[in-house]
């Protein structure tokens, strides 16, 4: 039980590194809350135009969501909880991401975070979790749409793959990114939702 709390502790602790924040922080192109839709993930980075710097967010969001779940598995150990400790050590990271504590728990929306995760957790799912983003985007051009649509469909995939216990993680994701993209949903629902890629000047 306590190796279960400490997994879910280690994954928000790894998950609250504001990885977009530090990256355009180090590259002089400062505050990226004050950039753009304010948000520190990938798709706001990308506003900044630096297109590498971007890439580097998208990696490490998507990463430290990875190396949270699959420490947790391994240190659990594969035939005893590690299934059990790395959804745990994944809904952490989650919440680091998105309520980091050393933001004053004001964080990213978790699409990165998310993807990571559920390719360690459960990689049929992640990997349909990107395809059908990668396949939103090139029909739609809206980082929000493709990335709600990939996690809103996650907990059907999660339950045919990995059973249970993943559609209960790919439920709580999907619920969590959702609460995180309210005000994108709006935009959404306006038409308003700026393009992959174009620029927005002022944080909304
Ligand atoms: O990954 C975050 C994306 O879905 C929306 O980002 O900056 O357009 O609010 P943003």
């Amino acid at each position: 039980m306590l190796l279960l709390v400490v997994c879910a502790l280690l994954g928000y602790l790894l998950g609250s590194i504001p990885f977009g924040l530090v990256l355009t922080r180090m590259a002089g192109l400062g505050d990226i809350r004050q950039i753009g839709s304010g948000n520190i993930g990938a798709t706001n980075v990308l506003r900044t135009g630096n297109k590498p710097l971007a890439l580097a967010t998208l990696l490490l969001d998507s990463g430290k969501g990875a190396i949270a779940a699959l420490l947790a598995f391994l240190w659990a150990g594969p035939a005893f909880l590690g299934l059990e400790a790395a959804v745990l050590a994944a809904g952490g990271a989650m919440l680091g991401h998105s309520f980091p504590v050393w933001l004053g728990f004001k964080g990213g929306k978790g699409v990165a975070t998310a993807l990571g995760v559920l390719l360690a957790v459960c990689w049929p799912v992640g990997l349909l979790a990107c395809l059908t983003w990668v396949v939103m985007a090139a029909l739609f051009r809206i980082s929000s749409l493709s990335a709600l649509t990939a996690l809103g469909l996650s907990p059907l995939t999660g339950w045919y793959f990995g059973g249970p216990l993943v559609a209960g993680l790919c439920l709580f994701i999907a619920v969590l990114v959702f609460i995180r993209h309210e005000a994108n949903i709006r935009r959404l629902l306006k038409g308003e939702e700026p393009r992959i890629g174009a620029a927005k000047k002022a944080a909304s």
